[in-house]
């Protein structure tokens, strides 16, 4: 079977079809035929070496896939032959405060990811789909997707009439705005640019700062809320952001850290943060049991991904380099398969 694997690290080009050994499904394992790939801006990071986590060289990329179960091994009662499923983003956290997300378990940089036309799993490192969803709409939820509910909602889940603050047009961000406009919750976001700012307010953004325009936009979000700053702020920026993020939080309010855009190296103002009197929670995706509330909650919503553009396998390279551009909005999606039954 044919796999990408990442070669050595410096470039997303450095990113290589394989020949890999086939293998069969021991206990408690099922055999996935993959069907589509969703990329993430990690799976970046780690081919041009600027991942904040530790990286195992020469592995297969990507955490987010969907597939149909071809074959299972003794003792598997959760799954049979047939059974349409996506990966979790951590295959070894079910739920809970207790975390056990040892970077080596990690996919493509502690562990072979999903890239590859056929993977052994552990019945447990998956989640059935409902009848209905696309094989690449599902593909885009293990991680974007699974971390924007996680955001939206955690032990203090935003409800009805609150407000939340995205950023930018990126898969988690436009996850976020989706995800929260179908919650009830006021959705303010900012953008780059007027067309995008368009766009934003046609997934259902209430409000929308052109950042580039205002420089200062915290306090732009702040008065968007008459002063009283947004319950939560989805942040993927990072050292870019954090400041006009703490600038646009209510007292009380919550900033969930998600990304590193802008970077990682922020000189934190002390009393900035802790005049915001905000929570500030840093999250890794999330577990087993996020994923499974959020399948539910896009399944029953008929909720629909936003998905730029479709790559087959052998374009898996230039959809690395599509996704390194920074020009897309929402998801980037590898296409291996068209079968979607055995
Ligand atoms: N901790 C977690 O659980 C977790 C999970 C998923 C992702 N992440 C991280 O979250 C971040 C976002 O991931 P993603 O997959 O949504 O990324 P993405 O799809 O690559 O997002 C790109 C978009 O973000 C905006 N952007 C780019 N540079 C920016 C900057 N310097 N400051 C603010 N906005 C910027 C741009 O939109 P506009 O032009 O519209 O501004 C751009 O189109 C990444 O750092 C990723 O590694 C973390």
């Amino acid at each position: 079977m044919r796999a990408f694997r990442y070669s050595s690290s410096g470039a997303f080009e450095n990113v290589l079809l394989s020949d890999e050994p086939d293998s069969a499904p021991q206990r408690g394992e099922v055999e996935v035929r993959v069907n589509s790939v969703s990329l993430n801006y990690r799976d970046i990071a780690i081919a041009r070496g600027d991942y904040i986590h530790p990286v195992t060289s020469g592995l297969i990329p990507c955490s987010d896939a969907s597939g149909v179960v071809i074959s299972v091994g003794a003792d598997v009662h959760t799954l049979r032959v047939g059974d349409r499923v996506i990966s979790t983003f951590h295959p070894t956290w079910f739920g809970g405060r207790e975390r056990n997300l040892a970077p080596s378990s990690s996919y493509g940089n502690g562990v072979d990811g999903w890239l590859t036309e056929r993977r052994i799993a552990s019945q447990e490192a998956l989640v059935k789909l409902p009848e209905g969803m696309s094989s690449e709409d599902a593909s885009t939820l293990p991680c974007a997707a699974a971390t924007a509910w996680n955001a939206l909602n955690g032990d203090n889940a935003l409800r009805a009439g609150d407000t939340v603050l995205t950023l930018g047009t990126g898969g988690v961000s436009l996850f976020a705005v989706q995800l929260a406009r179908a919650m009830g919750v006021r959705v303010i976001a900012t953008t780059s640019t007027d067309e995008k700012a368009r766009f934003l307010k046609s997934l259902g953004a209430d409000e929308v700062v052109c950042y580039r325009e205002t420089p200062a936009w915290g306090a732009r979000v702040k008065a968007l809320t008459g002063g009283r700053g947004v319950d939560r702020v989805v942040e993927v920026g990072g050292a870019g952001t954090i400041a006009e993020s703490l600038d646009a939080v209510a007292r009380g309010g919550e900033v969930v850290l998600i990304g590193f855009l802008g970077g990682v190296a922020a000189d934190i103002d002390f009393l900035r943060l802790k005049k915001s009197e905000a929570t500030i929670r840093s999250i890794s995706v999330g577990d087993r049991a996020n994923l499974e509330t959020l399948v539910r909650a896009i399944h029953v919503t008929g909720l629909r991904p936003v998905i730029d553009r479709v790559f087959n396998f052998e374009q898996a390279q230039a959809a690395f380099g599509y996704l390194s551009a920074g020009q897309h909005k929402g998801k980037i999606v590898i296409r291996l398969d068209e079968r979607d039954t055995v």
